[in-house]
């Protein structure tokens, strides 16, 4: 069986300037691939030039069976692609309720995005409590919980998160990594992680993918990375 998403020998850069260098890497279904490596390793690039934000300059994406060069943003989130940047982009100046009803605006299927949203709810306890608060009131948690809940409004396929635990406290950084875990194993969510913190990242991880200077430099299993000492030492300086 085919991967949900495969990357073949990927480019991109900003302009003239190269920064993807030819990676290639496969996510199964259902599975959560952690994207690790230094500062300035090319991870948010990659996760720009899947989302269509970027456009590659060589290589091969496929999604879902389908080519997904030249296909447009908005099309890329009908069919399931999402994407929670860097700086998680909620809006600050609208309130919680209004930023997760953003994430389900394009649906047909109003009663779903509806109960969608109650699930968000249910999901993020803290976010009910706080439906009519400003983005800019939330916790640096909550906001997180805000970005990944909208996205979920979209049911997703794929999901591509930079650096959801970013800002957090462990505790809340656990939670995030443990729901992540949970929507694969029983919604089938298939989620391409990009994470500094490499050990909860490798906590619920399927797959380890190393990054250095836009090249990935090993992919193996996430039990591997977490056992095997001589391996993170080399790929991981700890
Ligand atoms: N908007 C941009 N314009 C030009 N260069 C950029 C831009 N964003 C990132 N870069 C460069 O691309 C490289 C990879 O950055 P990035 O993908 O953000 O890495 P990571 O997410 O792994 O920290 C870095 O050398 C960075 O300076
Ligand atoms: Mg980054």
């Amino acid at each position: 069986m085919s991967a949900l998403l495969e990357v073949e020998a990927l480019s991109s850069g900003y302009g003239p300037v190269p920064v993807l260098r030819e990676v290639t890497l496969d996510v199964p279904a259902g599975t959560i691939a952690a994207v690790l490596g230094a500062n300035g390793a090319g991870k948010t690039t990659l996760l720009r030039t899947l989302s269509g934000l970027l456009r590659p300059t060589g290589g091969r994406v496929r999604y879902d069976g389908a080519d997904l060069r030249g296909v447009p943003v908005e099309r890329l989130v009908r069919r399931g692609l999402a994407h929670v940047p860097e700086g998680r982009g909620i809006v600050a100046e609208l309130t919680v309720e209004e930023n997760l009803r953003l994430g389900g605006l394009w649906r047909r299927d109003r009663a779903d995005a509806r109960r969608a949203q109650d699930e968000v709810y249910q999901l993020f306890e803290p976010l009910a409590r706080r439906r009519r608060h400003a983005g800019h009131q939330l916790s640096g948690g909550e906001r997180q919980m805000l970005a990944l809940g909208r996205a979920l409004i979209a049911r997703p396929k794929l999901l591509l998160l930079d650096e959801p635990s970013l800002g957090l406290a462990p505790r809340v950084a656990a939670q995030i990594m443990a729901l992540l875990r949970r929507l694969c194993d029983n919604d089938g969510l298939t989620v391409l992680l990009v994470e500094q913190n490499v050990r909860s990242a490798l906590s619920v991880a399927d797959q380890g993918v190393v990054m250095s200077l836009g090249r990935v430099v090993m992919a193996t299993p996430a039990a591997q990375l977490r056992d095997d000492a001589t391996l993170r030492h080399a790929y991981l300086g700890f």
